[in-house]
């Protein structure tokens, strides 16, 4: 972690049931758009997920649900835009691998598409992943798919 951010108190959690509203919100502050709270809630009660706080402000958050009996879909990864490119995402995607394969996971598989959201900024976030050892494995004109075997 970088010594320049605009806080001095972090701390990661696993995301709880009286998160979800805060997280709908973050989310919808930034993006304009709802996420599917019972895909949420089921990740909460279990499969890993996380958020994270600055000051006890949200700043983000990642959460997954079942995609195969061994593999994870990691449905979301968020960080907020002013805090991004210090690590944070790269922090929360860690605790949720360490979290799915204690929970006998033995991969991670995702969708990174650019048709989840309206904004003119959204962009695929190809580096990140690939820097966090996922491989692309199949890609559309607007959607990639990246997996990351944990075994
Ligand atoms: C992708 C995301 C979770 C990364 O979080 P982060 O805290 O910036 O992650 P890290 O600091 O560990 O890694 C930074 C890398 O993420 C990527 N990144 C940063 N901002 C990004 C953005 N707006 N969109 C896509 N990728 C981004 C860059 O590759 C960056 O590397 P660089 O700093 O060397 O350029 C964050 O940028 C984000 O919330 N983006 C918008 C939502 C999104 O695209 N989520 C993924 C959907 S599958």
């Amino acid at each position: 972690m970088t010594s320049d951010l605009p806080f001095n108190e972090l701390s990661i959690k696993n995301l709880k049931d009286q998160d979800i509203d805060g997280v709908m919100s973050f989310f919808r502050k930034f993006t304009g758009r709802d996420l599917l709270e019972k895909r949420l809630g089921d990740s909460v009660r279990k499969y890993p997920c996380c958020i994270i706080f600055a000051n006890a402000e949200i700043i983000g958050f990642s959460y997954t649900n079942r995609f195969a009996p061994d593999i994870l879909e990691l449905s979301n990864i968020f960080v907020h835009p002013e805090f991004r490119s210090h690590g944070i995402g790269g922090m929360m995607l860690k605790r949720i691998e360490k979290e799915s394969l204690k929970g006998g996971y033995t991969g991670l598989i995702l969708v990174n598409s650019l048709l989840y959201d309206n904004r003119s900024d959204k962009r695929f976030a190809t580096n990140f992943y690939v820097k966090n050892g996922y491989l692309e494995i199949v890609r559309t004109e607007s959607s990639k798919v990246f997996f990351k075997s944990l075994a």
